[in-house]
């Protein structure tokens, strides 16, 4: 058990004092939960193996899936990398500092504890002031997962990171909660077209038309289906799962959502006669129908703004089993533009316990 300690810093003025004292618990091997614009990382000095290693004992995460490299300037992505395509360099300007994670071929600076002894290496610029500065003021690039345990759903704020981590970790960055609330994009560049390992919060149809090249979706991106592991090794793990045991309620359509609903609830219903308590986690537009019924719901935010949706999304997660039913139906979203990386997380979360109406 470590003595962890939890400092706040303020996200738009942060206090660089604090900032180098963590700089240096990363510069001497230890590790540092922090804020990025996506969700909380847990960080350790990239360059050394034993810092490395420690990172996958604090969350029992298996240590043959990968972890992304956070830099803060275009030197780090070259040193890293070998053989950088024109995409890279076009993701760089156009997109870094933000929630894009790039794999390309990797080069000898990196220890094959990070990428899990794959030849590639999965790499990302943060925006989200205290990360940047963190990494700039350590002078290392900084390795970090999502800061939560093995299969938890990641943290948006320190409290959860605190909930899975305290103990296991030297300090915890208090930096309020995240902007995004889901992971970042991750695109493989090593493939031609290059090809979407996970969905993140910028929807891949605004990729395509910033970028102005083509991003192939592939059915896991989805969430849909298992990858083979040399083409995104975390896919294969559980994830984001709630303890709660949840099923996913998918339609073609949800144009007509009050004819959905009164699906759901038939499902609900049928659940709540065999004895189960049921709680609906549901979108704002439907949630009435649902209370309406007597049954619980947790509410991810409104349809027509999938932001909020995935801003809430992992809270809910962790809500949810506070809560604690026999059950909980959780509603589908349209897969366009955000809505794609809603349901990749949901599909993931409930398992692939998927009921479709
Ligand atoms: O937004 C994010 O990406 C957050 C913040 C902290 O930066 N990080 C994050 O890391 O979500 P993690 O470890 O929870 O998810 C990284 C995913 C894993 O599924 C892993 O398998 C995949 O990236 N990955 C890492 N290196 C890879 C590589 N070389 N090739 C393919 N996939 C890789
Ligand atoms: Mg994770």
């Amino acid at each position: 058990m470590l003595r962890t300690r939890v400092v706040a810093v303020d996200p738009l003025k942060p206090d660089e004092g604090l900032l180098e004292e963590a700089a240096k618990v990363i510069r001497s091997g230890g590790l540092v939960v922090f804020p990025t614009e996506t969700v909380y990382g847990l960080g350790a000095n990239a360059y050394s193996r034993e810092a490395v290693i420690k990172i996958f004992k604090a969350k029992n995460r298996p240590m043959d899936n990968p972890l992304i490299v956070h830099i803060c300037g275009l030197e780090e992505l070259e040193m890293l990398a070998s053989k950088l395509p024109d995409e890279a360099y076009e993701i760089a300007e156009k997109l870094w500092p933000g929630p894009v994670t790039l794999v390309v071929w990797r080069s000898e600076q990196v220890l094959k504890e990070v990428t899990a002894g794959l030849p590639k290496v999965a790499i990302r610029m943060p925006s989200h002031p205290i990360a940047s500065s963190l990494i700039r003021l350590s002078g290392v690039p900084i390795a970090a997962p999502s800061a939560n345990l093995a299969g938890r759903p990641s943290p948006t704020t320190a409290h959860h990171a605190i909930q899975d981590l305290y103990g296991r970790v030297d300090l915890i960055i208090d930096g309020g909660e995240t902007l995004f609330g889901v992971e970042s994009t991750i695109i493989d560049l090593t493939v031609k077209p290059p090809r979407l390992l996970r969905p993140g919060p910028i929807p891949v149809e605004d990729l395509e038309r910033v970028l102005g090249f083509r991003i192939d979706v592939p059915d896991y991106a989805r969430g849909l289906s298992e990858a083979k592991r040399a083409y995104s090794p975390g896919v294969k793990y559980r994830h984001y799962a709630p303890e709660t045991p949840m099923k996913l309620v998918e339609s073609d359509s949800y144009d007509d959502l009050a004819a959905y609903a009164s699906k759901l609830i038939e499902i609900a219903e049928e659940c709540s006669c065999r004895g189960l308590k049921v709680v609906i986690v549901a979108s704002r537009e439907t949630t009435r129908y649902y209370s309406a019924r007597g049954f619980q719901v947790l509410e991810l935010g409104s349809r027509k703004n999938l932001y909020e949706v995935a801003r809430n999304l992992f809270k809910t997660l962790r809500e949810l089993d506070e809560v604690s039913p026999d059950l909980a139906l959780c509603e589908g979203f349209e897969e366009k533009g955000l809505g794609l990386t809603i349901m990749n997380r949901l599909r993931k979360a409930c398992k692939h316990d998927i009921i479709r109406v």
